[in-house]
């Protein structure tokens, strides 16, 4: 800034002495010649007025030399003449000024040149350190120039004059420069340096983030358009900080977070672009003939819970059976149609199967058979040929399906679900080597000895390898099939990595619990309701169900043996038997979905539920109270959320269960972060809620006290508990198990796995 002031100055002192200069140069120049025109002017009418008497004297009978000798010394005083001098033609000197005498004895050059001429000469010229005027006229007698009178002025009082201009003209610049200077510096202090300093100091705030931008602009003057300009970056800048900041953060966030567009971008990277394809039995929407009209049902599947964030956060197509009744009057000629209903997202592609297909292959193979099998929850499975060729057929059959959508579709990524599909895997592989395959085993798989019942185990576990990735929801299900997978195939297991080579290729299987989708914003407090609202839910849920009731406790299952709703039933038994005082308080709510009840076991549990919750009502309720209220119809999720919300806690009481996404739902659900799990320890979900009460469906007397226990735990705790599970089911949800599940598949390289196998063959001398 001083460097600038020092440089500004010194340009305007060297401008202004210019400017002033070069006036004052043109103001002396006027000036000199003004006063040379004004003594020329005066010696001419001098001149005019002498020249006439100096001509008659040449007239005869003048005494000439007097007359004129008499006449030049009538002008020696006058101001700056210097006096008149007069020659003949010869040049000889007639009469002279008293003071010309020393100087004027020959004539000037002004007077020859006059009298050569005939007509008047003025110059200035110097003499000696003088400075002269000589105005020269010749005198004309009888038209002959007979001689020439000289008027000589002193011209240095013009000189004096000029340099008196000069010297005052310096003294202006000198006056000018000082004043325009010292002006100059006032304006560079007040209106440049001052808001310049000041909005140094208030951009030094805004950067360090000390001040807000617009309502703290400083009065930055003349600089006040800058200032709007500033301030307006400022603002950008400031967002841009928040925005980067925000980013960071998510970015951090977004390490551990997944959500339904993260999961739909990654899709689309990973797939380049290309639809996902996604076989399962069950299909997510059901049509169902009500009269006239038709009614559209989720399917009480945990299957379908996790499933459809996902397909509708990625698009694609999803193969399943078409089991409604009115399924068929809603699809397009190849069987497809766009779901959800109200707000369609992807493709549901159905496969119709004819009664005997979906008794043998449904009912029969997979849930009389696989079901209880993996499940060894003492419910004996059965094995039947013709079964077993159903399965065979429709697994053909879905295949056959799964080929036509993927048809023209190049490496296309398949999600097969499930135990209804183990032969789906190697088929699709046979007909298209270059998709990638993945199944996932939604339920556990048991040790080799229980495996080993299944008479066409060698068949499904073959199948099964034909996917590039198998799926389980823990590792020890992943044990247990490698350890099967050893047994009773040809093939080399890798129990470093986790795969298996058979043939010329590899599969790998790897754990990934499945979870919900927990929705977005739950953590932030904001939707949280208020005690109060629970708990006035909580009181219209009672009344609806004609109950009165302080606690209440809740259950959500299909009604199947494997779900401990009988073990659970006795332990809210046990609980009142053994807590009397809860008696008339406690309530526990049963949804309970009918599930396969076409298949005996099935039919005959409805009915031994429904009996088991009669016997204990009677044993204990009164008035308006009632131990258990069992609602064995199928609900929608927005039906089961205020139970969810009203529950004080919930019951999971699975006697084995892959996950179990019931305990995951009602923890999703409590946005209130309170309400207690109660989880059986044979759940997957087991290995991740451990906040959850973790009891051993099969103790009575445990679960009686976890229920006791969960009643009278302190608000405190419950809320830790709750909190630390809600995490877990966030950071862990749905979109990061496709995710995973998804980037695994396609990490594995099909290209170069008959070479691995090659390789691996030649080393270890196999051929
Ligand atoms: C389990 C199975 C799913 C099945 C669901 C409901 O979660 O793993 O594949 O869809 O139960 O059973 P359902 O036989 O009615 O489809």
């Amino acid at each position: 800034m001083r460097l600038l002031s020092v440089r500004l100055i010194v340009s305007l002192i060297v401008g202004i002495t210019l400017v002033s200069s070069g006036f004052s140069y043109y103001e002396a120049l006027n000036e000199k010649r003004a006063l040379r025109s004004d003594l020329e002017h005066r010696a001419t009418v001098l001149s005019e007025s002498l020249v006439g008497n100096v001509e008659r004297s040449w007239n005869p009978g003048h005494d000439k030399d007097k007359e004129l000798q008499r006449l030049v010394k009538r002008f020696g005083n006058r101001e700056h003449l210097l006096g008149v001098a007069i020659y003949d033609r010869t040049g000889q000197l007639v009469a002279i000024s008293n003071d010309l005498q020393n100087t004027f004895t020959q004539p000037p050059p002004p007077i020859i040149q006059a009298m050569n001429e005939g007509h008047e000469q003025s110059s200035f010229l110097r003499l000696g350190n003088q400075s002269l005027h000589i105005l020269a006229s010749p005198v004309v007698h009888d038209d002959q120039v007979v001689g020439g009178l000289a008027v000589v002025h002193d011209a240095s009082y013009i000189r004096s004059q000029i340099l008196l201009t000069w010297r005052r003209s310096f003294l202006r610049v000198l006056v000018q420069v000082f004043i325009i200077v010292l002006i100059t510096l006032l304006i560079i202090r007040w209106s440049i340096a001052g808001p310049i300093a000041r909005a140094a100091l208030w951009m030094r705030a805004l950067r360090t983030g000390k001040i807000s931008f617009r309502h703290d602009v400083p009065d930055l003057a003349m600089f006040r358009p800058l200032a709007r300009e500033v301030a307006t970056m400022a603002e950008s800048l400031n967002q841009a900080r928040s925005a980067a900041v925000n980013e960071a953060r998510l970015r951090d966030a977004a390490e551990s977070m997944w959500t339904a567009d993260r999961l739909s971008v990654q899709v689309r990277t990973r797939l380049n672009g290309s639809p996902l394809f996604v076989v399962s039995n069950r299909e997510p929407y059901m049509h169902r003939r009500n009269g006239k009209d038709v009614d559209v049902v989720v399917p009480p599947s945990g299957l379908v819970t996790a499933l459809e964030p996902i397909l509708n956060a990625c698009d694609g197509t999803w193969i399943a059976h078409g089991s409604g009744n009115a399924d068929t009057e809603v699809v397009d000629p190849h069987d497809r149609l766009r779901v959800p209903p109200d707000d369609p997202r992807y493709t549901l592609r159905r496969v119709w199967l004819s009664k005997e297909e979906e008794e043998g292959y449904y009912y029969g193979f997979a849930n009389e058979g696989l079901w209880p099998l993996c499940h060894i929850a003492h419910t004996r499975p059965l094995f039947r040929a013709t079964d077993w060729q159903h399965y065979q057929d429709v697994n053909r059959k879905f295949t056959d399906a799964v080929l036509e959508e993927i048809a023209g579709v190049d490496k296309p990524v398949i999600l097969v679900q499930d135990y209804h599909f183990a032969l789906v895997p190697r088929m699709i592989k046979e007909k298209r080597p270059d998709a990638r395959v993945a199944i996932f085993w939604h339920i556990p798989w048991p040790n080799t000895e229980a495996f080993g019942i299944c008479p066409w185990q060698r068949q499904l576990i073959d199948g099964l390898l034909g996917a590039d990735l198998i799926g389980f929801h823990v590792q020890s299900h992943c044990n247990n099939f490698l350890q099967t997978v050893d047994r009773v195939v040809e093939s080399r297991v890798d129990w470093e990595h986790f795969s298996v080579q058979r043939h010329d290729h590899r599969t790998m299987v790897r754990p990934f619990p499945i979870s919900v989708a927990f929705a977005d914003g739950d953590s932030t407090g904001k939707d949280q309701p208020s005690f109060t609202q629970t708990y006035e839910e909580r009181s219209s849920l009672l009344r609806s169900l004609g109950v009165e009731a302080t606690y209440v406790g809740v259950g959500v299952d299909r009604v199947d043996y494997t779900k401990g709703i009988l073990e659970r039933f006795l332990a809210i038994e046990r609980f009142l038997e053994k807590y009397p005082s809860y008696q008339g308080k406690f309530t526990f709510v049963q949804i309970g979905a009918p599930s396969r009840t076409h298949i005996k076991r099935y039919h005959d549990l409805m009915a031994e539920v429904e009996a088991e919750a009669e016997r204990i009502n009677w044993r204990f309720q009164g008035g308006k109270w009632k131990p258990i209220v069992f609602l064995n119809r199928q609900h929608s999720h927005k039906e089961i959320e205020p139970y969810y919300r009203a529950a004080d806690l919930c019951l999971v009481t699975s006697l084995h269960d892959g996950m179990n996404l019931v305990a995951k739902e009602f923890l999703a659900a409590r946005t209130d972060e309170r309400g207690v799990l109660i989880l059986s320890q044979f759940t997957g979900a087991a290995r991740e809620l451990r906040d959850a009460l973790l009891v051993n469906p099969y103790d009575i007397e445990q679960t009686a006290e976890a229920i006791r226990v969960a009643l009278e735990m302190e608000p405190e705790e419950k809320q830790l508990r709750v909190q630390r599970m809600r995490r877990v089911i966030k950071e862990n949800n749905i979109y990061r198990w496709a995710g995973n599940l998804i980037t695994e598949l396609c990490e594995i390289r099909l290209d170069t796995q008959e070479e691995a196998h090659r390789e691996f063959g030649a080393k270890a001398g196999v051929a």
